[in-house]
């Protein structure tokens, strides 16, 4: 008796989990591939970068300089993240001074006047970095400043690098002899055995009373690939595992500024820094331009992506525009001499002026953007301007495409960017959108898009989204040239963030990708250069795919989504082509939509590679949420 009940409750038992298994899993899909069918081309500039001074993507960020501030801005509270040090018995006094400056460009610098000071007690200036400097052990720090003194006498300029906590100073060096006109001084510093942190800052201090002018103080870590000036390691890094193809730059509202006098005026962002003036960012906060037009080009030379230039088309946030016709005109020059400076020989002005700058060599430029999201001048104003910029560039480089940032009436463009930012929701529901876009318009740029659930950066609802657009992006990629997600930069202290949902996050020390980052490293990583012939039958309607093949390395790509919390079994049939028994099989799940990445937890979500067994006819079962690519090799 008790056993037949017993076996009676095992029996419901049994039928209840085999119920609720059925139910725990997704309707079968039988997705059918014919690897001997290419059906369209793939961009092989499919996936880029978009960029833009947002967040302190730049400054605080990417740009390695490590002083905030170095052009010494004033306003009502004193010079920002400057502070005055006086040890001891020293007494001294900073004030803004607008009188002088080492450049017309900076015309302005600090004034430190040390009434009473000695070798052994101190007076100057500290500066507070981007929410601190990072310092690591055993790592050379290269600065310089400007300085002007009142007088010969004032002895050395002892410049260090200082913990927060403990006040030591863990890195110094000792510049002598200030003249009495503006000169630039330069100074190495290195660490011993630290501990990394970015709880340091950095100060310039002399041992005898008198006054002294400073501004342009800067200090670079080493910086990737050794570039002078140049940006920081591990973001560099990041950036390089997407494989991007091009960078959009400068921009995104940046490119265009609130007002037209505060737009990306790229010739102020050339040669010595010290020539720079600096601009107000649109994002509210005063870029220093040391991210200038030929560090721009400079990090596309290292990362080896193709620069999409955007230029300024003569309207800007505020709802400013200048009309069509004569007004435009200095503003179409300014495109023009802007093409010269990255692609003239050095015959030319501007190819000369670049050579000056360091780069001799000419650079390929193949697209130019004329504006940016134009669709906001009310004036309509844009269809001329385009039209205007076109002839005028195409009448002296009739090889470059021309971007047009929204639709056009008068003319077809060369290419058309468009924008999205949206829910993961809507991404599910149209990852079909491009499917039916006529083929006869522009060729389409996806110039910003990203699907904006969590901050600072995304979370794995936002990673799905995310997967889900991009198998439409490359199922369309005969008409879609180029797409870059964006923003991808923020810095996660307070005050950093403008813009919610950033793909890397990272403060003075450390950086780290959210999952949408790694859905980009993987959809980046895994091309191919042509869709194939395929069928999905049954399935969760929030299962998506998208299959590809690089022909010259045999190899297949199949990238599945299943963006439903249940498991999603696949019978996949590959027909048309001869497998090795093992496909490479990249995974990237999560247990929740709202599972993320941060700056203390950098792995939670990350890609696991694996081995998996596969035949021209298997099984295979994606977990609930999860984003993965099979790596199939032919043989
Ligand atoms: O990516 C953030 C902003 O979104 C860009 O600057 C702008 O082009 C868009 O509106």
């Amino acid at each position: 008796m008790i056993r037949k009940t017993f076996a009676h409750s095992a029996a419901v038992a049994a039928l209840a989990l085999a119920s609720t298994l059925a139910l725990a899993q997704a309707p079968p899909a039988t997705l059918t591939i014919h690897a001997d069918q290419q059906v369209s081309p793939v961009s092989p500039t499919l996936y880029g970068l978009m960029t833009e001074e947002i967040n302190y993507s730049y400054d605080g960020g990417l740009y390695a300089e490590m002083v905030r501030n170095r052009t010494f801005r004033a306003n009502w509270d004193g010079v920002e993240y400057w502070y005055l040090v006086e040890k001891g018995n020293a007494q001294a006094k900073i004030d803004p001074d607008h009188q002088t400056g080492p450049s017309e460009a900076l015309n302005n610098s600090i004034r430190l006047d040390v009434q009473q000071a000695s070798p052994e007690n101190q007076a100057g200036i500290l500066n507070v970095g981007f929410w601190g400097m990072a310092l690591r052990p055993n790592t050379e720090y290269k600065g310089s400043f400007y300085a002007k003194a009142a007088a010969g006498d004032l002895g050395p300029v002892t410049v260090s690098l200082v913990q927060d906590q403990t006040g030591k100073a863990v890195a110094t060096a000792t510049v002598s002899g200030l003249s009495t006109d503006w000169k630039q001084y330069e100074f190495t510093m290195k660490t011993g055995a630290i501990e990394t942190s970015a709880a340091n800052h950095l100060t310039l201090t002399v041992g005898h009373a008198g006054t002294v002018w400073f501004n342009l103080v800067s200090l670079f870590p080493p910086t990737y690939r050794g570039r002078k000036n140049g940006d920081r390691i591990d973001l560099s890094e990041k950036l390089a595992a997407m494989h991007p193809s091009f960078l959009r730059f400068p921009g995104g509202n940046y490119l265009e500024g609130d007002h037209i006098n505060e737009r990306f005026e790229w010739k102020k962002t050339i040669g010595p820094m010290v020539d720079r003036p600096t601009h107000p960012s649109p994002w509210k906060y005063q870029s220093s331009d040391g991210m200038g037009l030929l560090e721009f080009l400079g990090w596309c030379e290292d990362l080896k992506m193709n620069p999409l230039l955007a230029v300024y088309a003569g309207y800007s946030l505020m709802g400013e525009h200048v009309k069509p016709g004569a007004d435009l005109e200095p503003y179409v020059q300014d495109a023009l001499d802007e093409i010269e400076y990255v692609t003239g020989s050095i015959d030319t002005k501007w190819g000369a002026i670049r050579a000056k700058n360091g780069h001799p060599e000419p650079i390929k430029l193949t697209y130019v953007e004329i504006g940016n999201e134009d669709q906001f001048d009310k004036s309509g104003s844009y269809d001329g301007r385009y039209a205007q910029f076109y002839k005028a560039i195409k009448a002296k480089y009739p090889d470059l495409q021309l971007i047009a940032t929204t639709p056009i009436k008068s003319m077809k463009p060369d290419v058309q960017d468009d924008h999205y930012y949206v829910r993961a929701t809507q991404n599910f529901h149209d990852a079909n959108h491009y499917d039916k876009v006529d083929r006869n318009g522009p060729k389409i740029f996806v110039g910003e898009w990203a699907t904006r659930e969590g901050l600072p950066t995304p979370d794995f609802n936002a990673a799905l989204g995310d997967a889900a657009w991009m198998t439409g992006l490359e199922r369309n990629s005969d008409l879609i040239v180029m797409a870059s997600y964006a923003p991808l930069l923020v810095n996660v202290n307070p005050g950093g963030m403008q813009w919610e949902s950033n793909l890397i996050g990272y403060d003075a020390v450390h950086s780290y990708g959210s999952p949408s980052y790694y859905a980009q490293v993987m959809f980046g990583s895994y091309l191919g250069d042509h869709t194939l012939g395929s069928k999905l039958e049954g399935g969760s309607p929030k299962l998506f795919y998208s299959i590809t093949v690089n022909a010259a390395k045999k190899r297949l790509y199949l990238k599945l989504v299943n963006a439903a919390s249940t498991p999603q079994p696949v019978t996949i049939d590959l027909q048309g082509a001869k497998l090795a028994a093992t496909a490479k099989l990249v995974s990237l799940s999560a247990h929740d939509t709202q599972a993320t990445n941060t700056l203390e937890h950098p792995d939670q979500v990350v890609p696991v590679n694996s081995a998996l067994p596969v035949s021209s006819h298997f099984q295979h079962t994606l977990p609930g949420y999860s984003i993965q690519v099979l790596e199939f090799q032919q043989q």
